[in-house]
């Protein structure tokens, strides 16, 4: 076993939060150090001083998604904090469709996990089209972590997770795996090809300068940044998301005391303000 000293643990936190914002407090030493273990033994490396040199290295940047890949957290699950599918249903579809007129709505996933929260976006909106007249809907699902996102792209999912997804869903989005040994569920295509999957850095990445979004889910993953990462975070999200679109956070974070052009509508849920002129302050 490759020891971690508590100094080398600081200086791999202070690269985890340089990159990718995320606050690894002393109490994860151990599962940092378990976690990298097969990995400092695949690249032929004998202590964790080496490990950070690496990632300082230019070679470092590549490295940087394989320990991305093994500290980040990605407890997730199909229709998690239903709430917002509720207020998707009932609120934020029947405004864009019926109301502005928006029938092709764009949704961005900004933190997939392995894919339970977008592909639960998909059936919601799936439902919703003929419900509401929509032509269409896309769903841009990002994640940092490679690995997450290759599992999410398969989207085969342990049938266990069926319980969480209402039957008639069930019937409709999923396929049986044909051998019954292998309790597997996996989406059909017309749920599948419906969302992108992408790799993005919410700290530094940038999508393309025209794309936008009527709602975006930024769920359970601030948790993971501090105050004023959280703030930056979300600036940047809200400058993607349409004047009176929707930016949806976890419930058990908030955006106390920060300076955004948003109103809260319920617990959890924001209404980007529609500004008359930009930065005059003023909404209508
Ligand atoms: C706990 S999961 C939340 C998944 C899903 N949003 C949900 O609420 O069920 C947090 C996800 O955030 C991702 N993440 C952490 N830091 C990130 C960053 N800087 N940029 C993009 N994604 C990040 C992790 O890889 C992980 O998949």
């Amino acid at each position: 076993m490759i020891r971690l000293s508590d100094r080398d643990f600081h200086k791999l936190s202070e690269e985890v939060y340089r990159y990718a914002g995320i606050h690894l407090t002393l109490p994860k030493k151990n599962l940092l150090e378990g976690r990298l273990q097969k990995r400092l033994t695949s690249l032929g490396l004998n202590s964790f001083d080496e490990y950070r040199k690496l990632l300082s290295s230019a070679a470092g940047t590549e490295e940087f998604v394989h320990m991305i890949d093994v500290v980040s957290t990605n407890k997730t699950d199909f229709f998690r904090e239903p709430a917002h599918f509720d207020f998707m249903n009932r609120v934020a579809l029947p405004e864009q469709v019926q109301q502005k007129g928006n029938k092709s709505i764009q949704i961005w996933c900004s933190a997939c996990s392995t894919g339970e929260e977008p592909y639960t976006i998909a059936m919601v909106l799936q439902e919703a089209m003929q419900r509401l007249g929509m032509y269409e809907y896309k769903i841009l699902a990002t994640d940092i972590s490679t690995r997450v996102l290759q599992s999410a792209k398969n989207a085969v999912y342990p049938k266990s997770k069926e319980h969480d997804i209402p039957s008639a869903l069930c019937h409709k989005y999923l396929l049986k795996s044909k051998d019954p040994a292998r309790d597997l569920i996996r989406f059909v295509p017309e749920i599948r090809q419906k969302v992108e999957f992408q790799r993005f850095n919410l700290i530094s990445d940038e999508l393309p300068s025209n794309k936008t979004f009527d709602i975006i889910f930024c769920r359970n993953v601030l948790i993971y940044f501090d105050k004023p990462t959280q703030e930056k975070v979300v600036s940047r999200l809200l400058k993607r998301l349409k004047p009176g679109g929707y930016l949806l956070i976890g419930h058990s974070e908030s955006l106390f005391h920060m300076n955004l052009p948003v109103r809260q509508i319920m617990p959890a849920t924001f209404q980007k303000i529609q500004q008359t002129f930009e930065n005059d302050g003023k909404t209508h």
